[in-house]
């Protein structure tokens, strides 16, 4: 049986296309994809990102992560023959026959500045900050334009009634990509009315976690600095073997295994 890949190898891999290039004899698959109106055959199981840099495209910008996690991949596509606009990441969207792509650059919106250890944890902060969020229209066009499926419309409802453990939860995995502000049409910036839910409930609502306390303890009094120590001392095949070692523990813990 193969053996399976760490996450790192995992990412290698996915990237080789870009780090190592790709023999057109191995590709059993084409897709045939059009990027800012220009038709490209590309291999079919690359993702849109790696699918542009295998077109010739240079990303300088709209790439970040390439993981997931920054939300600087954002992408609008069509099918051809549908009218229907879509979103992606582009570095998680395998590309598909037929696709019409258009990268969206970073688009500038409002960011009301706020102090999370001097603002009171009270609901209509929410209003404070993002009076805009009184026009919401219940459309819903931001929770269908949100990659992640996340549900944007009900959190700004959610921001609406002040309740902050609310937008916090389901904002949790938000990427800040921009997608929902981009098509709103009243013009809320959902992803800051989001963020701002989550650091006022990490600070003020969440209860307090203290085995984390503890670490945070610990680590002020000096208690990690012989590990840190010794972890800057490893060469990479020394790294690459800790960091295996590592995941593996954590795998074990989070099947309910003991350390
Ligand atoms: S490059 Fe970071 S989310 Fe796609």
């Amino acid at each position: 049986m193969a053996k399976e890949k760490n996450i790192m190898e995992k990412i290698a891999h996915a990237n080789q296309s870009v780090t190592k290039g790709i023999d057109p004899k191995d590709v059993k698959h084409w897709a045939k994809i059009y990027i800012m109106g220009k038709v490209y055959e590309v291999p079919a199981d690359l993702t849109i990102m790696q699918a542009m840099e295998y077109a010739g495209y240079r990303f300088i910008h709209s790439c970040g992560c390439r993981a997931g996690f920054c939300g600087a991949c954002s992408t609008i596509y069509r099918m051809k023959g549908e009218y229907k606009l879509q979103t992606a990441m582009a570095c998680q969207t395998r590309v598909e026959c037929g696709m019409y792509l258009v990268q969206l650059p970073f688009s500038p919106a409002e960011k009301p500045i706020y102090s999370v250890t001097k603002e009171p944890y009270e609901g209509n902060s929410f209003l404070k900050y993002f009076p805009e969020i009184a026009r919401c229209v219940s459309c819903n066009t931001c929770t269908k334009a949100c990659p992640q499926d996340l549900e944007v419309m009900d959190y700004v409802q959610a921001a609406l009634r002040g309740d902050f453990q609310r937008v916090a939860e389901l904002s949790f995995d938000c990427i800040q990509c921009g997608m929902c502000a981009l098509r709103c049409p009243a013009e809320i910036v959902q992803y800051n009315v989001s963020q701002f839910g989550r650091v006022m409930y990490g600070r003020n609502g969440f209860p307090e976690n203290k085995a984390l306390k503890k670490v945070v303890k610990a680590t002020e009094k000096g208690e990690y600095k012989k590990d840190f120590k010794n972890l800057l001392g490893l060469n990479m095949k020394q790294s690459k073997e800790a960091y295996k070692k590592q995941q593996a523990t954590k795998a074990k813990f989070l099947k309910g295994g003991k350390k």
